[in-house]
């Protein structure tokens, strides 16, 4: 399609693609976490149960594609190429807000995951800053097993043409929570979350968090690049993944609490699950395999990280993913300051 076409010619979605791509965090706080070894088997490969439960659906796979793209012709791509993706290898993807088909009736770029894979395991997000009502339409357009909500405060701050409105945010959740019929995820957009967070959000009746943390994609960063780097002192605001799991330990059992930001390989979903999360979103890492190969070297590469995520289990001597709450780990660095000092 022509520069021309029903996006305009420069378009918010392909900037946030383009500095995502660009952009490598420091640190990454799974680094800081050591798992505690097992030399003495349990169980043979075949025995390891890799699912999970969240949002009121069992899926097979503990890691997931998460909330990224649409509402642009090169977002429609990209959405086409992980849906196609996500169905090959049974994941679950969730769509980038839907925000942009609401502006726009033509627009078929989320669409047309549903269209092109009848059976896939969809999801599909919206902002804070909307009605239920737009959620209720996005639901009616996709079909989707849940709908996320995103809460990213601090990236409308910096973008320039960003948000200054806030106020009626929690009056929208509650909203959502009191109208929206399907399961609701409170989700972040990598900046992390507190306990502080969850417990606003669970008074606002939401059941299911993704506390998507600081480690990988940051918004600030992002939303810095698009306008000269004027707040660039920000660039690592939030807190990151591993600290907030660990933040809202106490809610564990109470909510569902899914972690991401940061994730790069099976190990770091194994770690997050270790701490106690119900499943594991990917974003940038996802993105990256997708720009940089074809769909059926990337649908071998995720293949191989379900497998690996069994290997993994297998050595922690975890049988199914409850299992992996009882293993040891050790915490050093930023991540051993910050637990100390907040706490938790
Ligand atoms: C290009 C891009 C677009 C994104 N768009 C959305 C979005 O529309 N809605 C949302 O909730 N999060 C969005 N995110 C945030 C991710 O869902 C995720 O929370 C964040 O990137 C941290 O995960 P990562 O480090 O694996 O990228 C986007 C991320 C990227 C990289």
């Amino acid at each position: 399609m022509p520069d021309n076409d029903i996006y305009g010619k420069m378009n918010r979605k392909d900037d946030h693609i383009n500095h995502a791509l660009k952009y490598e965090s420091a640190y990454n706080s799974f680094d800081d976490i050591e798992l505690i070894h097992h030399s003495i088997p349990e169980y043979n490969m075949e025995d390891i149960d890799t699912s999970v439960c969240f949002a009121g659906h069992k899926f097979e796979c503990p890691f997931f594609i998460n909330a990224m793209t649409g509402g642009s012709q090169r977002g429609k791509e990209i959405n086409r190429k992980l849906a196609k993706v996500a169905q090959e290898c049974g994941l679950l993807f969730i769509t980038g807000s839907y925000s942009a088909a609401l502006k726009n009736p033509d627009d078929n770029s989320f669409r047309i995951v549903r269209e092109e894979n009848k059976d896939l395991l969809l999801g599909t997000n919206i902002g804070a800053d909307k009605d239920y009502k737009d959620g209720i339409k996005a639901i009616e357009d996709l079909n989707p097993l849940f709908l996320q909500i995103h809460v990213n405060f601090m990236q409308e701050l910096i973008m320039a043409e960003g948000s200054r409105n806030f106020s009626k945010w929690q009056e929208n959740i509650k909203g959502f929570t009191e109208n929206i019929k399907i399961p609701l995820i409170l989700k972040e957009v990598g900046f992390g979350m507190s306990k502080e967070t969850v417990r606003k959000g669970i008074e606002l009746g939401i059941k299911t968090f993704d506390i998507s943390g600081r480690g990988g994609t940051s918004f600030a960063y992002i939303e810095n690049a698009r306008r000269n780097n004027k707040f660039s002192y920000l660039d690592d605001w939030g807190q990151t993944t591993v600290v907030s799991l660990l933040s809202v330990k106490e809610y564990m059992d109470k909510v569902e609490i899914i972690a991401s930001g940061g994730i790069r390989n099976p190990l770091d979903i194994i770690k997050s699950l270790v701490l106690g999360a119900k499943g594991v979103g990917i974003s940038k890492a996802i993105l990256k395999l997708i720009e940089e190969n074809s769909i059926e070297e990337v649908i071998k590469t995720l293949d191989s990280w379900k497998h690996e995520c069994k290997i993994i289990m297998c050595a922690l001597n975890s049988k199914n993913i409850s299992d992996l709450k009882n293993v040891k780990y050790i915490l050093y660095g930023k991540t051993k300051e910050f637990t100390e000092q907040r706490k938790l």
